[in-house]
């Protein structure tokens, strides 16, 4: 039997929904035609963090790449299961005070914190201990921390990094070969256990099993 994608994802999406209603406006501001913000993670990998911030147990869950909260409200709600909170990290001030208002309309503003600076000078002065951590930022930053990153993890807990199918997806080299880089050392690394999913642009899972 044939697979069909898009099929498949239609079925699935009418499974996935929005815990709140600023979600369904964020959803449609991506879809518009507006051209100055990138792509959010979608549906389907929003709704496979909520199962890996449950396994986890996420008290305290790390983002990279804000843009305008979709990823980071979605987290917001679901950590409501856990009684978590969320530090996320975004280099662009023009994002910050549609961020704030964003977070503020959805009721989460006393869960998550946005820290308004490049992540890679902010991951160092991070304490460790992080159940989650949502790296979906400029795509040679993966590079560039994601050794601290997994210093950062606590032991069990996990790393889902988003687009990292950039390269069988034939993407442009500057995106496709820093993914390729991120896939190689993260199944390389002797503290981590992997696998790659194939939701949206793909999905690299990894988790941590020893310091
Ligand atoms: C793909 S968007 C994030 C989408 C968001 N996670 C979501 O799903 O709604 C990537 C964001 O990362 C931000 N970014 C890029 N480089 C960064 C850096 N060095 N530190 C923090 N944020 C960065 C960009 O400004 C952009 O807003």
């Amino acid at each position: 039997m044939k697979i069909d994608y898009l099929k498949n994802c239609e079925y699935i999406d009418g499974f996935l929904g929005y815990p709140n209603d600023v979600l369904v406006e964020l959803e449609k501001e991506h879809k518009s035609d507006r051209v100055n913000i990138q792509p959010n993670i979608g549906l389907q990998a929003a709704h496979l963090l909520k199962i890996m911030l449950l396994l986890t147990n996420a008290k305290r869950v790390l983002e990279i790449g804000t843009c305008i909260g979709y990823s980071s409200i979605f987290i917001g709600e679901f950590l409501k299961m856990t009684g978590g909170k969320l530090t996320t990290i975004e280099i662009d001030k023009r994002f910050i005070p549609e961020i704030t208002a964003n977070i503020k309309a959805a009721g989460l503003k006393d869960s998550i914190e946005v820290i308004n600076q490049d992540a890679a000078t902010v991951v160092d002065n991070l304490p460790p201990g992080y159940d989650l951590i949502l790296l979906d930022a400029n795509k040679p930053l993966y590079l560039k921390i994601r050794e601290r990153l997994v210093d950062l993890l606590r032991v069990g807990g996990v790393i889902v990094a988003d687009d990292t199918l950039f390269k069988p997806m034939g993407a442009k080299e500057r995106l496709a070969d820093p993914m390729d880089k991120y896939n190689t050392l993260v199944f390389k690394d002797k503290r981590l256990q992997n696998t790659i999913l194939p939701i949206g642009d793909g999905i690299t899972l990894s988790i941590k099993t020893s310091e």
